[in-house]
């Protein structure tokens, strides 16, 4: 059974400066809920309640987040107020929630490798929360879960992304099992279009089997002289099986001040109004 999802929340945030100037990235509010609150709540509905965030400095306020504030429960109870706590109140009760900190920025694969302390020897869910993702029905971590139980091996999600895009992301090359399954054969971070294996791209949801810690501990500094998840991957792929999933769903790039703006559109659409109906 998968128990546990890492987030690396480590990260600067500076496409969103001046506003992650003294916040964290992830605290920033789509709607009315911060960024990393939907990744919680995408883990627990595919039944990992175990919580691990590999964060930085100046990162409290993610830990407060998760934890109960006594003052302001004291101030609203018994008020109609009361209503907006429901839902964070619901994420606290159902996770248990653990953290260690990454001292030095130096990349995806030395924040998922810091994180083995608190995940130690099993698999695990990883969430980016930048890619905020939407299902109607199963969530893309609960698919990405679905494809390790039935398979066992480790799995990460991919979409389909136009060649102008794919030297912004992990991109895979793989044979076809199954309609949307690939097994994969190459794997490449942030090509330029002319060396892209395909239009594939890894997006920020990982299922990973524990051995990927022995792989990163032997990873060198790859593209941007970062330790990169996608070069363990590969490693890992040449030996046992990895697979990539076409998710099904939408995916939200909250990396980037357009998507962000896509993406709080689309849930105060879809989402905030249809709620409060
Ligand atoms: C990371 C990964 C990349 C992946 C992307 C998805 O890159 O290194 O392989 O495609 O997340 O969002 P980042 O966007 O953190 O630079």
């Amino acid at each position: 059974m998968i128990k546990k999802c890492l987030f690396p929340v480590a990260g600067y945030g500076t496409r969103f400066l001046p506003a992650t100037k003294s916040m964290p990235k992830e605290m920033l509010p789509v709607v009315n809920k911060p960024l990393v609150q939907y990744g919680v709540e995408e883990a627990l509905a595919a039944g990992l309640n175990e919580i691990c965030f590999v964060t930085g400095r100046g990162k409290r306020s993610i830990h407060d987040h998760f934890d109960i504030s006594y003052e302001l429960e004291h101030q609203i109870a018994g008020t109609d107020k009361e209503d907006y706590l429901i839902e964070i109140r619901k994420v606290i009760n159902s996770g248990r929630f653990a953290s260690t900190r990454q001292l030095e920025m130096k990349g995806l694969g030395h924040a998922i490798l810091t994180g083995e302390l608190l995940v130690g020897n099993q698999p695990f869910g990883v969430i980016l929360a930048d890619d905020l993702c939407f299902n109607d029905d199963i969530g893309v971590m609960a698919q990405l879960v679905d494809i390790y139980r039935r398979t066992g091996s480790t799995v990460v999600a991919i979409q389909e992304v136009e060649e102008k895009d794919v030297s912004k992301f992990g991109i895979i090359a793989g044979v076809e099992e199954e309609p949307g399954l690939y097994r994969v054969t190459d794997m490449v971070e942030k090509p330029a279009p002319s060396e892209a294996p395909s239009n594939l791209a890894i997006i920020g949801r990982y299922v990973l089997s524990p051995f990927i810690f022995e792989v990163l501990r032997h990873t060198p500094p790859g593209k941007n002289g970062e330790v990169q998840l996608t070069d363990a991957l590969l490693t890992l792929a040449r030996t046992s099986k990895v697979l990539a999933y076409k998710f099904k769903g939408q995916r939200f790039d909250c990396g980037s001040v357009g998507g962000f703006v896509d993406a709080t559109n689309h849930v105060y659409q879809n989402i905030y109004l249809k709620g409060r109906k």
